[in-house]
Formats: C-alpha cells, sequence, structure tokens
C-alpha cells in the first residue's frame, strides 16, 4: 500500500466517527511514518512499511479512542505533554484559568501556589514554566494522573519547583497556603457525553456528584478553613 492508498484507506474508515477524516488519517500515517504531514504529499507513491501497525492505529481511532490517547501525547499552551488512558486530555479552555491564574501571581507577588487534581500536570508545568519563582503542591487522589505528572514534571526538569502529592483535595497539604487553583471534575453524573470521552477518559476527572459541583463546593469550603 502506497501513502496515497493508505490516506485513502484511513479516511474511509474514519467517515464515520470522525469530523475531519482526511486531516485525521494524515495525522495517524503522519505519526507512524514519524515524519510530518508534508512528507505525505511530497512522498505519496511511497510504500508504507509495517501497514499492519498503521491499520491498527486507524482502527483505534474508528473505535473513538482520542487521538491523543492513540499517540501518547497532547498538545497544550506551548508545550506537548504525555498523556495516557487513565490521565484527562488537557483542554484548550484551561489555558483561560492559567492566564488568569498568571495576572494574580504577578499582581499579589505569589510565590507558592496549590493545585488539587493534577491530572497531567498541564496546569501546575505550565505555571511553573512561567514563573521560575513560584513553588508549587500538587495534588491527585488517583495514581495514574500522579505518575503522568511525574513524567512531565521531569521531561521539563521542574523537579525543585512542583512537589505532588497523592491526596484527597488538600487534606495531605499541612502547609500554610497563598493560592489554590484547581480545574476540578465539574459534570453531573447522568450528563450524557460523547463516546470519545466517556468511554475513554477517567470518570474520576469529569463527573463531580449528583450535581457536578459537589467538588467545587467542597474545594471552596476547605479552603475557607485555612
Ligand atoms: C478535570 S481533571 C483536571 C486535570 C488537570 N488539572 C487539567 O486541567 O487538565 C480533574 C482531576 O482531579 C482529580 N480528582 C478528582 N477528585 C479528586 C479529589 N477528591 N482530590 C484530588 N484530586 C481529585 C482527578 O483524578 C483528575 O486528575
Amino acid at each position: 500500500m502506497t501513502i496515497k492508498e493508505a490516506l485513502t484507506w484511513g479516511k474511509e474508515q474514519l467517515q464515520e466517527s470522525c469530523e475531519r477524516p482526511s486531516f485525521e488519517a494524515e495525522l495517524l500515517l503522519a505519526y507512524h511514518l514519524k515524519q510530518d504531514r508534508m512528507y505525505l504529499i511530497t512522498h505519496d507513491d511511497e510504500i508504507v512499511d509495517d501497514q499492519e501497525s498503521f491499520e491498527k492505529l486507524v482502527h483505534r481511532r474508528a473505535e473513538n479512542e482520542p487521538y491523543e490517547y492513540i499517540v501518547g501525547e497532547a498538545s497544550f499552551y506551548d508545550i506537548h505533554l504525555s498523556v495516557e488512558k487513565g490521565v484527562l486530555i488537557p483542554r484548550p479552555e484551561t489555558e483561560i484559568l492559567i492566564d488568569m491564574v498568571s495576572k494574580i501571581v504577578e499582581e499579589e507577588n505569589i510565590t507558592q501556589i496549590v493545585e488539587i487534581g493534577v491530572g497531567s500536570g498541564a496546569i501546575s508545568v505550565i505555571l511553573a514554566r512561567k514563573f521560575p519563582q513560584l513553588k508549587m503542591i500538587a495534588t491527585d487522589i488517583c495514581d495514574a494522573p500522579l505518575k503522568v505528572a511525574k513524567q512531565n514534571i521531569e521531561t521539563f526538569g521542574l523537579e525543585k519547583q512542583i512537589e505532588l502529592r497523592k491526596s484527597n483535595l488538600i487534606d495531605m497539604v499541612s502547609e500554610p497556603i497563598q493560592l489554590v487553583v484547581s480545574n476540578p471534575p465539574y459534570i453531573a453524573e447522568d450528563f450524557l457525553l460523547e463516546s470519545n470521552v466517556v468511554d475513554y477518559e477517567p470518570k474520576e476527572a469529569l463527573f463531580g456528584g449528583r450535581v457536578g459541583d459537589e467538588l467545587l463546593k467542597q474545594i471552596i469550603l476547605d479552603v475557607k478553613a485555612r
């Protein structure tokens, strides 16, 4: 199968599951070949090595598995973060939260932040990179996010700035706290989500309780009590 044929085949397979089947077929083939998308255009009559592995990638995507889990990374802010099943894929909206927190850090000369629900480390990693004076404690109740966040913290050499702690909210944080940041789970438990989200992303990162805002309210109460 040539690159051109592989793209046509991939597009057909992804027709049902993807809004942009051609684009996603290109992304997956480029990832498989360890090349950029331009290479596919300029080498479209080249034979695809290990065609079976490429087909497996396309089948996973056709089953609605998010692209980020298939390739093991997500683009966020100005970096790429490792992600895997069990860890929320960072969302572009969270960049707004980071910009708001950054403003407070600058205006209030904040030097210490606690993040609740670190996930992949998206928020803590970006904040630590932006503010080298900042020390952060980042908690999560689940093991998978703590493992992946550790990996991302190491990739960017931020071990001295970010300390990870397994904790329910801030239960295991006894230090004085200047600022708390969190993107907690906030979806109501009976809310219908798309298959690529609900079948693949961790429930602990999505659902905040029956109404959805229970954890958010608990965070406010816990932080107020300090
Ligand atoms: C919506 S995700 C946010 C992940 C990451 N901060 C981001 O913005 O991409 C929420 C995270 O909170 C964690 N979490 C859920 N309940 C928690 C709790 N009671 N205490 C600490 N972390 C919790 C989940 O495991 C998940 O990693």
